[in-house]
């Protein structure tokens, strides 16, 4: 059986001294628990804060982007290499901001997924449509082709490794949920698309549910049979509401 994630993505909030005490907040929750699986992503400058605030617990501690090279003159950019230095284990790719605001393409998130993987970087790989998108009949369409660009020449057993955020965009930071019926069948879509590349395998990849994922609607969507737990954005900044969270993915 999958075991349940649930990730924060803090986006661009926090200082160093709020993210190590919203950090300690939910590590101290947490403990040596590890169903769910739980990861934070504060913004780079959070980083170092955040991971001694969660040291010795279950929780482990994440980046928003990376960059593929592992070093060279890419002025503001930080690379994996340097993360894992840090001591990040996780980073988030591909996030619909990114692609939206900073241009990123598919193409761009292959780059980067390749470099996160041969660094032993899990990677969580978001897709996910746009309203006008959804509205003209396309979801499939584009969830499919986004998550073939992004895995292109990824063999099976790092595809293992890779947890896939399904986020639609017309969810994130709208307060307007997918219902659960709809985010399950697009989930199982993907799955569908990875089964006929990947074959058996998929069966333990991470499928995480983002956009507007609050404590009152998490149970029921993490109650669906290919939703593997939460990719949270707003409700991730408490430690009260997070932790709820947290305690609704628990089996
Ligand atoms: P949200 O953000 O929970 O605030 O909608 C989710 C995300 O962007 O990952």
């Amino acid at each position: 059986m999958r075991r349940k994630l649930v990730a924060g993505n803090w986006k661009m909030y926090t200082t160093p001294e709020k993210a190590a005490a919203l950090a300690k907040g939910i590590a101290e929750y947490v403990g040596q628990a590890t169903d769910p699986q739980v990861i934070v992503f504060p913004p780079f400058t959070s980083l170092s804060s955040a991971l001694i605030a969660v040291k010795g617990t279950a929780v482990a501690v994440g980046a928003q982007n990376m960059h593929w090279e592992d070093e060279g003159a890419f002025t503001g950019e930080v690379s994996g290499k340097m993360l894992l230095t840090l001591g990040c284990s996780y980073v988030i790719l591909g996030h619909s901001e990114r692609r939206q605001l900073f241009f990123e393409t598919d193409m761009l998130v292959n780059q980067k997924l390749k470099k996160a993987l041969s660094q032993n970087l899990s990677p969580i790989v978001c897709v996910g449509e746009t309203l006008d998108q959804r509205d003209a009949g396309e979801t499939m369409n584009v969830v499919q082709s986004q998550l073939l660009g992004s895995l292109d020449g990824v063999p099976a057993d790092e595809l293992r490794r890779t947890v896939i955020a399904y986020e639609p965009v017309w969810a994130i930071g709208t307060g307007r949920t997918a219902s659960p019926h709809q985010a399950e069948q697009v989930h199982g879509y993907i799955r569908t698309v990875l089964r006929e590349r990947y074959g058996a395998i998929v069966d333990d990849v991470l499928i995480l549910y983002g956009g507007s994922v609050k404590p009152d609607n998490a149970r029921e969507l993490f109650g669906q049979p290919n939703i593997d737990g939460g990719l949270v954005g707003g409700a991730s900044l408490t430690a009260e509401s997070f932790n709820k969270i947290i305690a609704a993915a628990r089996q």
